[in-house]
């Protein structure tokens, strides 16, 4: 079984290829986190457990530690069990915070990867999403990664195969800590006078923490006036700003000439080599 969250869809397009290449369920956490648990209905076989989610600040997202924290799964915990992680760049010592939280649900962590994919993270300044070359080398080698990482489960390697960075130990405890404690906050969303109210933002959002209102105004309300309003809930993930058809959702005013990413919106090729 593997579980994953995605908010541009490069953690749910690794996700479906180990699915298909190991022939192992697939599940999207954000409608299991809003229902009530039911592991046994998730973990009847007898496959590894997969946990595949982005690299936030050099940790784990919120809404990954809040899914597993709903979890009991000591039942399961001679089940092999891996994480595989995407980044942009590197993933510090994120092994560590990942090991407790599934620790916590009973299991045991058996394995994890991470795999360099485009960057989504554009708020701070110096930070963009990747140039055509950058994006295009890290696809050109996700294909071998993901049949790499795939082969390591299926011989179920005790394995931490993952690409920690220079300062790892630093980046997830100082700089990460500061980033997760005062940077992963709503508070600077707004929208400009380009947003179609096409309800986009509030749909992606995996916390339901945007919502939409539009009333008519000025004389015989013949000028329609849209609210985009994010409630504080917010776990970082900017789907609502990569997803936006119009550039229209901003985070304050450093991303005004930042570029938008979408996993989808590429034709992405994967080559497996010969057998
Ligand atoms: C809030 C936030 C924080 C991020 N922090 C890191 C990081 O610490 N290290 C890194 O290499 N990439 C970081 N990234 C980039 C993402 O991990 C990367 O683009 C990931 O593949 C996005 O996955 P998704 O498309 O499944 O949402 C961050 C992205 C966001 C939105
Ligand atoms: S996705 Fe963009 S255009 Fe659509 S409602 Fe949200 S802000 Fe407006
Ligand atoms: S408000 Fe935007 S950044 Fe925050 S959780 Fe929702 S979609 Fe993600």
């Amino acid at each position: 079984m593997i579980f994953y969250f995605s908010a541009t869809g490069n953690s749910k397009a690794l996700a479906q290829e180990l699915g298909r290449l190991l022939n192992d369920r697939v599940e999207d956490m954000v409608p299991l986190l809003y229902s009530s648990p039911r592991e046994g209905q998730w973990l009847g076989d007898d496959k590894p457990l997969g946990f595949v989610f982005p690299i936030y600040g050099w940790s784990l997202p919120n809404i990954v530690r809040d899914f597993l924290c709903q979890l009991h799964l000591n039942d399961y915990n001679s089940r092999y069990t891996y994480f595989a992680v995407t980044c942009g760049d590197d993933v510090g010592v994120a092994d560590r915070p990942i090991r407790v939280a599934l620790v916590e649900t009973g299991l045991q962590l058996n394995a994890g990867f991470s795999v360099n994919m485009p960057d989504s993270y554009i708020c701070l300044p110096g930070f963009d999403v990747d140039k055509d070359e950058e994006r295009e080398a890290k696809f050109a080698r996700f294909g071998l990664r993901v049949k790499e990482i795939a082969d390591k489960i299926v011989r179920r390697e005790e394995v931490m195969d993952i690409k920690r960075g220079a300062f790892a130990w630093a980046k997830t405890n100082i700089l990460g800590w500061y980033f997760r404690k005062f940077l992963i906050t709503d508070k600077p969303f707004r929208t400009t006078a380009d947003c179609i109210a096409c309800g986009t933002c509030v749909k992606v959002c995996p916390m339901h923490n945007i919502t939409l209102d539009e009333h008519q105004d000025g004389v015989n309300g013949q000028r329609s006036i849209v609210n985009i309003t994010w409630h504080g809930h917010c776990t970082g993930c900017l789907a609502c700003y990569h997803h936006c058809p119009t550039r229209a959702v901003r985070f304050g005013k450093r991303t005004e000439k930042k570029g938008q990413y979408l996993y989808s919106k590429y034709p992405v090729k994967l080559e497996y080599p010969l057998p």
